[in-house]
């Protein structure tokens, strides 16, 4: 059977994933410095999942650290739908967007006006079954993580250690906390249910402003769920009813144990059960055919 992800985009042409031009300088400041930025973003049988979201925060990412877009959204927006028709990509997936600074001699300070180097691949994805059937454990770990966290860099060395540990100790993922505060996931941001409301951490620079997150908010509103973004304080783990995470590739996601203690039973909360079937219902809804 033919790859589905034969074909990349790069740099604004559809290559074969083995032509030689699909490399990259050891000059690239994404090599050198994690000088770049990136999106992750859902397939769901060759649609693209809440774009113009991913693209609003993808343009956000690059001003944020001072990159010169390499495409215009208009022009990128075709070049994604040219990757995957060049794969005749229906299947579920991902779709991975990078773009780095650009290649220069190694030196922290950057020259203005670099040539960025970007990137996508669709790759296929299997739905997390497992995962929603018997949901994640997560560890709580001190957020040793810039203050930029609302830029969806590409240094994420503390969220590779983060998880490592994690799953070290027997755990899925860790669940970082600053300050006495409950951030965020290793890679997902993270939602409490007390008195059948939402609480989940204000967008700020403590956190990635998810796309999911933003998705659950809607959802829950329509369905009249009372969200609160506010900061949670350690303590209130204790209290919880029931506690889930939101990602792009896992959507939601009960989490059944914080550290030792067990939430909702070890199962999925019904307010989480809830927001998990609109999610999947309302998917159709927001999906940019190509
Ligand atoms: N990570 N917080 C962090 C630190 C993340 O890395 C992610 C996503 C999220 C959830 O954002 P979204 O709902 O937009 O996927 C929150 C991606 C999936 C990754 O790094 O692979």
């Amino acid at each position: 059977m033919e790859r589905m992800n034969k074909y990349v985009l790069w740099n604004g042409k559809i290559l074969d994933q083995d032509d030689k031009e699909v490399s990259v300088s050891y000059e690239d400041r994404g090599y050198q410095f994690g000088d770049g930025v990136y999106e992750v973003i859902r397939i769901y049988q060759g649609a693209i999942h809440l774009l113009d979201w991913h693209l609003d925060r993808l343009f956000y990412s690059m001003k944020e650290i001072d990159i010169v877009p390499p495409f215009t959204r208009e022009q990128l927006i075709e070049q994604l739908r040219d990757v995957i028709k060049a794969n005749q990509f229906q299947a579920d997936g991902k779709l991975y967007i990078q773009v780095t600074r650009g290649e220069q001699p190694r030196d922290h300070l950057y020259e203005p006006n670099l040539q960025a180097v970007y990137y996508a691949i669709v790759t296929p994805f299997e739905k997390p079954v497992d995962m929603w059937e018997n949901g994640v454990t997560v560890m709580l770990q001190e957020d040793i993580r810039w203050l930029r966290c609302d830029i969806k860099s590409l240094n994420l060395l503390p969220n590779v250690m983060a998880r490592t540990t994690a799953q070290k100790n027997g755990y899925d993922e860790p669940l970082f906390y600053r300050d006495g505060i409950v951030r965020e996931c290793g890679a997902s941001n993270f939602f409490l249910v007390k008195d059948q409301a939402l609480v989940t951490h204000p967008t700020d620079h403590h956190i990635l402003g998810g796309i999911t997150r933003k998705q659950v908010i809607r959802l829950a509103k329509e369905l009249g769920i009372p969200v609160y973004e506010r900061e949670i304080d350690l303590n209130e783990l204790e209290k919880a009813h029931e506690c889930f995470l939101t990602a792009t590739p896992l959507e939601i996601v009960p989490i059944t144990q914080i550290d030792e203690k067990k939430m909702n039973g070890g199962a999925f909360g019904p307010i989480t059960k809830k927001l998990f079937r609109y999610y999947q219902e309302k998917i159709p809804e927001d999906l940019f055919s190509v």
